[in-house]
């Protein structure tokens, strides 16, 4: 099909035109086969077209398209409030539902401006929340995302991100290094009494896939407890088993006050939640919220609750787990062979390889050795400000054969691209 009317704004890893869809798989009209360590941007977590995602889907549709919720309340949307109850902290007891990460991104702010009574948000370099206007203030992964669209909305302010490998420091010291930027952003720029939230991805995504460490993220939870301000967690792109916890803030045992999701929750439908306490939930004027279609679309809100379904009933939490212990195995295999593989890192399958050569970030090596995986029928993606990361992130269902074929022909693309 003539793609010629789509818009130019778009960038594409490839203009492979995708007719179907199945497991970790996309095929072309002509029936080609490419393996998909993309999902799509982390969104297919349960492979593409899973039977059961598909039935419920039809299924609902064939029921009830759409109830708007400040006329009506779809049934299916309380029921995957109670769903996602099951799978979040028990002080997590209230959702909103809308589309996109970066509306989920904007609510948590609202929501946090409205419990606290304060204007000033806090986020890390390197953080990407999404596109829109106050998203973009709030994004600081790549300049592409902002340039030529500042001044961008005010009250944000950006400390740095615990990213050992980039500083090239031990954990420790960069932790150490990162509380007392804090520090000094508070004494400077936005006091803690001014400060609605911190807001964190706790894994780092467009800008590297760094895991944040867990001693960074409680500190960040002893300052919040300590003044009041809200503690949010945007696991847009880490959540629903992606790290091999359902959440990948559980790993540092931390208690955000409000949890960013989409992505993962719809296997391909747009559908993105805020989670917070009913007793936070509360301090949002009624009304002073919302959107035509967040709870209402019944189908996205079906395909959500047959996402979560199957992510438990298929186990595939430790399925992420445990391919990403295998995967990243075989890649520090591989780094023996290759020494510009300068890191390889991750919590489940939310894995990534940094190319550094002489010491830089790679960003021509990066890009030849991604085509030269699709030139093999195997889709990767790149992510950090310099592009020189590729991460790895297939739907959960993933096999540890099809992990081992993934690396395989990694393994080869790095031959070709590397003499
Ligand atoms: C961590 C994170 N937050 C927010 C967003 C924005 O989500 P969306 O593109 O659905 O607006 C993304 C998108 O990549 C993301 O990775």
């Amino acid at each position: 099909m003539n793609s010629s009317l789509l818009s130019p704004v778009w960038t594409h890893l490839t203009k492979i035109n995708v007719v179907r869809g199945e497991g970790i798989y996309l095929f072309n009209e002509t029936g080609d086969k490419y393996i998909d360590f993309t999902s799509g941007i982390g969104v297919t977590s349960t492979g593409h077209c899973h039977p059961e995602v598909v039935q419920a889907i039809q299924d609902q549709a064939g029921k009830l398209l759409f109830g708007q919720m400040n006329c009506v309340i779809p049934a299916v949307a309380s029921e995957l409030s109670w769903r996602l109850n099951e799978i979040t902290p028990t002080h997590i007891d209230s959702f909103f539902f809308s589309n996109s990460g970066a509306e989920a991104t904007e609510a948590a702010v609202k929501l946090a401006k409205a419990a606290t009574g304060r204007a000033n948000i806090i986020v890390f370099q390197g953080g990407f929340h999404g596109r829109t206007h106050l998203a973009m203030a709030m994004t600081t992964s790549r300049t592409i995302y902002r340039s030529g669209f500042q001044p961008l909305p005010a009250g944000i302010f950006v400390a740095p991100f615990p990213y050992s490998f980039y500083y090239g420091w031990d954990e420790a010291t960069t932790v150490e290094f990162c509380i007392r930027q804090l520090d000094l952003l508070f004494q400077g720029q936005t006091a803690p009494s001014e400060t609605a939230a911190i807001i964190i991805e706790p894994v780092l995504g467009e800008g590297g896939y760094v895991p944040a460490p867990p001693a960074f993220l409680h500190h960040l939870q002893r300052i919040c407890n300590e003044h009041g301000i809200m503690l949010v967690m945007d696991e847009v792109q880490s959540g629903f088993g992606r790290t091999g916890k359902m959440f990948c803030f559980e790993y540092a045992s931390v208690v955000p006050d409000i949890i960013v999701m989409a992505k993962g929750l719809g296997s391909g439908l747009p559908i993105s939640a805020i989670a917070s306490s009913r007793a936070i939930m509360e301090k949002w004027k009624p009304g002073s919220h919302g959107g035509t279609y967040g709870g209402g679309s019944a189908v996205p809100m079906a395909a959500a609750i047959a996402t979560i379904n199957v992510i438990c009933k298929e186990g595939l939490v430790q399925n992420a787990m445990d391919r990403g212990v295998q995967l990243r195995t075989g890649l520090r295999e591989l780094q023996k062979k290759f020494p510009l593989m300068g890191d390889v890192r991750g919590l489940g399958l939310m894995t990534a390889v940094e190319l550094m050569r002489n010491g830089e970030p790679d960003p021509g090596l990066t890009e030849k050795l991604l085509n030269s995986c699709i030139s093999k029928k195997l889709l990767l993606l790149s992510c950090g400000s310099f592009k020189n990361v590729i991460r790895w992130i297939p739907p959960l269902v993933i096999s540890e054969e099809q992990i081992n074929d993934a690396l395989a022909l990694f393994a080869t693309a790095l031959e070709e691209t590397t003499v």
